[in-house]
């Protein structure tokens, strides 16, 4: 750890230790989940505002593929931090630590919950996922209309809820680099600069 004065104002660098850094693997699939799903939010509110028509089709498939991904890169996701568990929590309040905690675990819930909710739902409207044009997954549920409309609002509030904790939690990492000056942000990017 090391520290430096300039006109009278000591400030802590970054990062300060490389081994606190989330590992590459880690690092490029946070990066790729958070990709695909502002892409997928943006499709999904895109797709249902377009009148009927191949467009239309051609973007839901689409969404659905982006989902099943997320819900894959999900898993792979929780194995590596299984195989290799995270570095130690920065330096923070007991309570900031534990509202991490918790809403890191809320956005696992939410990756795998939401891709499973959308693929039940196009079940029961009665349309089969072919992932990626080329993998047919099994129906979850038979086709049964009224199931289907729970099933959307179901859907969306999830996808509403996760909306709400990103926000949450991209504003906690933007107060955490640029408010509190630590190393939270910088270990979750790919490229490291220590600060002075
Ligand atoms: C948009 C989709 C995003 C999703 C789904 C997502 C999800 C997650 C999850 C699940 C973790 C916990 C990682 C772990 O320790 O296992 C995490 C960590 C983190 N995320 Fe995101 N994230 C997203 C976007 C962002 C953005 C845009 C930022 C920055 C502006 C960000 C900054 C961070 C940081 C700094 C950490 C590490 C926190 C720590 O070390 O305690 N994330 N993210």
């Amino acid at each position: 750890m090391f520290t430096s004065k300039s006109q009278g104002v000591v400030r802590q660098p970054i990062l300060e230790d490389v081994s606190e850094h989330y590992s590459g693997a880690a690092i490029a699939l946070h990066w790729l989940t958070a990709a695909l799903i502002v892409a997928n939010l943006s499709l999904g509110l895109s797709m249902v505002a377009l009148p009927i028509s191949p467009r239309k089709l051609q973007w839901f498939l689409v969404h659905k593929w982006i989902g099943i991904t997320v819900f894959l890169v999900t898993c792979a996701r929780l194995a590596w931090r299984w195989y290799r568990p995270v570095p130690p929590p920065v330096a923070m309040p007991a309570w900031q630590r534990r509202s991490a905690a918790t809403a890191h675990a809320l956005l696992y819930v939410l990756l795998l919950v939401i891709p499973i909710s959308g693929w039940v739902y196009s079940s029961a409207t009665g349309v089969q996922v072919v992932y990626l044009g080329l993998v047919p997954l099994p129906d979850l549920v038979p086709k049964d209309k009224a199931l289907a409309a729970v099933l959307r609002t179901i859907h969306v509030t999830l996808n509403f809820a996760l909306f709400t904790l990103l926000c949450v939690h991209v504003a906690a990492a933007l107060k955490h680099h640029f408010g509190d000056r630590d190393a939270v942000l910088a270990r979750m990017l790919p490229i490291v600069k220590p600060k002075e």
